[in-house]
């Protein structure tokens, strides 16, 4: 590959440049400071590579999303969760016997310690179940001591007993709020139908997983599972890079997806639609309140940093909702809202010209508010998805046995050198 060549001072240095898999070209500027003693600015990463992947591909232009090389829509119509899990973890999809020792596993690890259960007792009912999940992931760490080493075999347990247990951490936290008892997970369900019979089954009596969520759930967790270098992602590497306790850094990407422009935005697009249904279904004055720049509404569910064309998952989850509706012959008025807005939205030139589309939060709300997931568990669901990506890049830098400390650097705007001034004479 050719060398970039940049014009410093009327100095010209050059700088190597290499080619990813698919064709993406980066400019390596790892010795731009020391021969230039200048450095780059990019607010919000959107030109900055932090890392080179293998895990996951996305091309925003064509709308293409693949792990490991599978398309994402192959995934979501023929694989499981697990697999996927185990396909982003490890580089390829289990074979029979690979399949069945890591579900195992899973199965195995997936009740708390008992004494977890009682900082349960220490929330109040209102708490987000974002908090209580990023709190008792890390909490974690003081019951799993090899989830401070980087030695193989105590990496691989660890990244076991996160997907394992946080799924549980996860249904403990919607028990708790309903004010009912903790379903213990069971050993001969796989990891969604453990899921759904811990968050709705009733002690008294056995609970039939209900096959239409089921599907629908395992199709949810795929789609959610990666998508290389987002704020959580990011989160994750930058947390990790310092060697703290995996699960420390795992709650560092709960705490970043949180944020309503990121995984929180799936439970805003349900109270945005909802806001819209009680505003008399105007949703058309709700496009142009997003349009508008005094207006600090914004359209959650739409646009994104990478994709600049109709976000694949966003397609997936649009059928998907139909379907669950339909088999579970409910008719939900945000569904219909939510289309309206997306028609009128794609139509309109403030849109077009900042190619915004309904992204992965646009309906996934639907689907899991019809199988009564309470619209403050959302963000939740998301990071139950997000998890197995958040361990494989985890992973993948510590194997690269190249990671540093992630440290950027900045341009100082503030104060010049000054003396301090006793306070009498301030
Ligand atoms: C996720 O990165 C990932 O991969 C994330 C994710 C994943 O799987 O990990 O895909 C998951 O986080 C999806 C995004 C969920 N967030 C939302 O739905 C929140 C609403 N979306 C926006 O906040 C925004 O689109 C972001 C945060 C998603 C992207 O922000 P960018 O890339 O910084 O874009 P921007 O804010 O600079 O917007 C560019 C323009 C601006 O207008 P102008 O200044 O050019 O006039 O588009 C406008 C923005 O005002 N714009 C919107 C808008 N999104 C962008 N205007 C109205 N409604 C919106 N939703």
């Amino acid at each position: 590959m050719k060398n970039a060549k940049l014009n410093v001072n009327d100095e010209i240095i050059e700088l190597p440049t290499f080619k990813g898999s698919e064709d993406e070209v980066g400019i390596d500027i790892t010795s731009l400071r020391s021969k230039t003693n200048h450095i780059t600015i990019d607010p919000g990463y959107a030109n900055t590579g932090s890392c080179l992947s293998s895990i996951t591909f996305i091309d925003g232009e064509k709308g293409i999303l693949r792990y490991r090389g599978y398309s994402i829509e192959e995934l979501a119509e023929k694989a499981t969760f697990t697999e996927v899990c185990y396909l982003l973890v490890y580089g390829e999809l289990p074979n029979i016997k690979e399949r069945d020792k890591f579900s195992k596993s899973l199965r195995k690890h997936a009740n708390l310690h008992e004494d977890m259960k009682r900082f349960y007792d220490g929330f109040p009912l209102s708490a987000h179940p974002m908090a209580i999940l990023s709190s008792m992931v890390t909490a974690m760490s003081a019951f799993t001591p090899e989830s401070n080493s980087w030695e193989d075999d105590d990496m691989d347990h660890s990244m076991i007993k996160a997907l394992a247990k946080v799924k549980t951490i996860a249904a403990f936290s919607y028990r708790k709020s309903q004010g009912l008892p903790f379903i213990y997970p069971r050993t001969d369900l796989n990891y969604v139908e453990n899921f759904l019979h811990m968050m709705f089954s009733d002690s008294q009596e056995d609970y039939h997983v209900n096959p239409v969520f089921a599907e629908a759930l395992n199709l949810l967790l795929i789609l959610h599972a990666d998508h290389e270098q987002n704020c959580s992602t990011s989160t994750v590497r930058m947390a990790g890079s310092s060697q703290a306790n995996l699960f420390a850094t795992i709650s560092a990407g709960i705490a970043a997806l949180w944020g309503p422009l990121h995984g929180g935005a799936n439970q805003a697009v349900i109270e945005m639609l909802d806001t819209i249904k009680k505003d008399n279904c105007d949703y058309k004055k709700y496009v142009n309140m997003a349009k508008d720049k005094n207006s600090d509404f914004k359209l959650y569910g739409f646009g994104h940093r990478v994709y600049k064309n109709y976000d694949p998952r966003a397609k997936v989850i649009a059928k998907a909702a139909d379907r669950v509706l339909n088999e579970l012959k409910l008719d939900d008025p945000l569904l219909e809202i939510a289309r309206n807005l997306e028609s009128v939205a794609l139509k309109d030139d403030y849109f077009k010209e900042r190619n915004l589309y309904p992204n992965v939060d646009f309906y996934s709300g639907i689907i899991y508010k019809a199988m009564g997931i309470p619209t403050n568990m959302f963000t939740v669901m998301f990071a139950l998805g997000r998890l197995p990506g958040w361990l494989a890049h985890w992973h993948e830098m510590v194997a690269s046995g190249t990671s540093r400390i992630n440290r950027p650097r900045q341009i100082y705007t503030g104060s010049k050198i000054r003396n301090f001034i006793p306070v009498e004479q301030r």
